[in-house]
């Protein structure tokens, strides 16, 4: 079942403003994900931006892991890799640039531990196909930390994306509290 509507994407000179210090003091990225990454996981990001959280996710899946970050803009991705050379850190994360019609994941079936999608599904045209892809990229069993941006999305819009999600085979394991964000944690469940 899918839900295409017009695409509406973040301007990619917006996500400097995204990897702002200030922002750690309102959405700590290790309190966020801490409860669901472990050293040694293959996690995806679906539209990373500039980075704020993957930068934080290739630390905690330590050497042994891997972050592949997949988003619709390059300029986002060439900026998401140049912090992370800085940072020391661009071995552990693969970026891949998608097209408004697919995530191009055909590479990691099966693959991902842990996948987060934060502020993004908003944006895609067909929010349906990104749960598909995301769910055959999953391991069985994977979780996958979805989150929306309260003054963006409305609650209903928000529970229509969680109804969607479950009819791509996902099921909701709880929600979760983050700060001006709806949150839900879903497992693959087929
Ligand atoms: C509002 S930004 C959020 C960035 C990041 N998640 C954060 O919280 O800092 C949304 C991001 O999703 C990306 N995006 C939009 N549509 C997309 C799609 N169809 N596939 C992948 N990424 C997409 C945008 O390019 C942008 O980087």
């Amino acid at each position: 079942m899918t839900n295409v509507s017009k695409p509406h994407v973040c301007p990619w000179w917006l996500g400097y403003m995204l990897i702002s210090p200030v922002r750690r003091f309102l959405e700590n990225p290790e309190q966020i994900l801490g409860p669901y990454v472990r050293e040694g996981m293959t996690v995806l990001e679906i539209g990373p931006g500039m980075g704020y959280y993957s930068l934080p996710l290739a630390r905690m899946v330590g050497r042994n892991g891997r972050v592949i970050c997949v988003d619709v803009q390059e300029k986002m991705l060439q900026s998401l890799r140049r912090r992370a050379s800085k940072a020391g850190l661009l071995d552990r994360i693969t970026t891949v640039v998608a097209s408004q019609d697919s995530l191009h994941l055909e590479a990691y079936q099966s693959s991902v531990d842990f996948v987060f999608v934060f502020a993004v599904v908003h944006e895609v045209p067909d929010q349906g196909r990104l749960f598909e892809e995301a769910h055959r990229a999953m391991k069985p069993e994977g979780l996958l930390l979805f989150s929306e941006p309260k003054g963006h999305v409305k609650p209903q819009e928000f529970k229509k994306t969680v109804d969607l999600a479950k009819s791509e085979g996902f099921g909701v394991t709880k929600d979760v509290d983050i700060w001006r964000y709806y949150s839900v944690l879903l497992r693959r469940t087929v």
